[in-house]
């Protein structure tokens, strides 16, 4: 295969129903997957996502809802699925740690890093925060409680593990990560992560002795493989279940900054001990809040992306989300400015362009665009140029600014009140310009620009329906 594509996002715990944190996260890898689809050929490009099903934590969430864990499991996964179905996101391949293929390969890994030696017993004594599946170092407590999930008990834990023997990588990973032979972005998160390696790397628990709900260790059945293993192991597991191998290893790796650690130092000491390719570029983007808080259950302030769906559509949820903050930073989510951007964005710019734009071009014969002509767009190296540096929000504004271009030249050159070949070299004129739009629209927002494609593409164009219809 001459260029390939790998993509990955996290896989997501199913204690609970899909929020916008991760439709975020999933979207993104979307566009890049989309991105790449259209430009090397969608045999080239591979996009995973799934569901990461094991450990204390679901095992709870299935009890409190009287469910046995396979059927809690079944059932959120399958919400999942309908989320992104909702939200046009076309994985090439959904992972569950469930699947009995993922269990084998697992226990292969892990009994290989056993055997080679890198795998040794001792005991751990610690907090240990189910929220984050991991026990807590002394500055990840604040007030008694995890920095991240401050409504959950911690629970003081001491019991006998299995250690991989990450320390022993200490030295190789540093360097590997300073002379960027694996690459972490953003910048800063990058030199976040090479200084607290520099620091010093403990070995890590690689087993649960008081979990059930999890993939046996092979050699010591009584304890568990801990989730944390269980669930990286899926970005390999899924290529060799899928026959994929060739897209080994990941070309980028989407994720939140809760997570980076074990995706830039844990998963790169697993890898290197079986001697496998690291992952090329992994990238952390900020946490967002809700109009100034933390999305919690508790606060009652979680956006289901479905409600987002059902009230904007699917294209529009895709553009409010993508172009609402910068991803190298965190950011802050407001259902009110959401409806102010869809209306100024969408309604009044997008929208309505479009459609005074076909109601001029209707009763004049265009020549008809063939497909080559549709699938060249000027717009192609700015936008490739905003994702290579992970601003898909910029690509946005950039199209954003030949849409309102586009506006502009219609407004002062007022072709309506022309006719004959004048009013016809216009919007011919226009007519590139929108297709030119759509065409990098596609991995951002698909069903809409396939249907401006579609319309202005044909000899004879016809008023198009309002795309996007204002909301009060
Ligand atoms: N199961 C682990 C990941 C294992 S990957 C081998 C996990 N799951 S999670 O369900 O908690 O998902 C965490 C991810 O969800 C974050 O890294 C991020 O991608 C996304 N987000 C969840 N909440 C978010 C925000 N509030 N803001 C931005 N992204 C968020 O961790």
């Amino acid at each position: 295969m001459n260029e390939k594509k790998f993509i990955t996002t996290p896989i997501y715990y199913v204690n609970d129903r899909p929020h916008i944190g991760h439709s975020f996260t999933t979207l993104i890898a979307d566009v890049y997957s989309r991105y790449y689809k259209e430009k090397l050929g969608a045999e080239s490009v591979f996009f995973l996502t799934g569901t990461d099903e094991h450990g204390l934590k679901i095992a709870q969430a299935a009890e409190k809802h009287n469910m046995s864990p396979e059927e809690y499991t079944n059932m959120i996964s399958q919400e999942y699925k309908d989320v992104w179905k909702k939200l046009d996101i076309q994985y090439d391949y959904f992972i569950r740690t469930t699947n009995p293929k993922h269990k084998t390969l697992v226990q292969k890994f892990i009994k290989d890093l056993y055997d080679n030696g890198y795998v040794c017993k001792g005991a751990y004594k610690g907090y240990y925060c189910i929220g984050c599946e991991k026990y807590l170092n002394d500055d990840e407590i604040v007030s008694g409680a995890c920095r991240l999930h401050p409504n959950i008990k911690l629970s003081y834990q001491s019991e006998e593990s299995y250690f991989f023997k990450l320390s022993k990588f200490q030295n190789e990973i540093s360097r590997l990560l300073t002379e960027r032979k694996y690459e972490v972005y953003p910048e800063e998160r990058c030199k976040e992560i090479i200084t607290r390696v520099k620091e010093g790397i403990k070995d890590v628990s690689v087993s649960r002795r008081d979990v059930d709900w999890g993939i046996p260790l092979p050699w010591d059945e009584s304890s568990k493989v801990y989730v944390w293993v269980d669930a990286l192991l899926n970005y390999y597991s899924a290529l060799q279940i899928t026959g994929k191998e060739m897209f080994w290893p990941p070309d980028i790796q989407f994720m939140a900054k809760d997570i980076l650690w074990f995706h830039s130092v844990i998963w790169e000491g697993l890898l290197l001990a079986n001697k496998l390719e690291l992952p090329k570029k992994i990238f952390a983007h900020g946490f967002f809040t809700v109009d100034g808080q933390k999305m919690s259950k508790t606060t009652g302030n979680i956006i289901d992306p479905v409600k987002l769906v059902g009230e904007y559509g699917t294209d529009a949820t895709r553009y409010l989300l993508l172009s609402s903050f910068n991803l190298c930073n965190d950011g802050d989510i407001s259902l009110s400015r959401m409806k102010e951007r869809y209306n100024a964005d969408l309604a009044n710019g997008l929208g309505n362009l479009v459609s005074r734009l076909s109601n001029l071009c209707v009763g004049i014969d265009f020549e008809i665009l063939g497909l080559e002509k549709t699938k060249i767009c000027s717009l192609d190296k700015e936008i490739g140029a905003q994702l290579d540096k992970f601003n898909p929000h910029e690509a946005l504004k950039i199209i954003w600014g030949y849409v309102n271009a586009l506006d502009r030249d219609l407004a002062i050159d007022k072709p309506w009140l022309y006719d004959g070949s004048r009013k016809k070299t216009m919007l011919s004129k226009y007519r590139g310009q929108i297709i030119d739009i759509a065409i990098g629209l596609i991995p951002f927002m698909p069903k809409t620009a396939e249907i401006i494609i579609n319309t202005f593409s044909k000899s004879k164009i016809e008023k198009i329906r309002p795309l996007f219809v204002r909301k009060i």
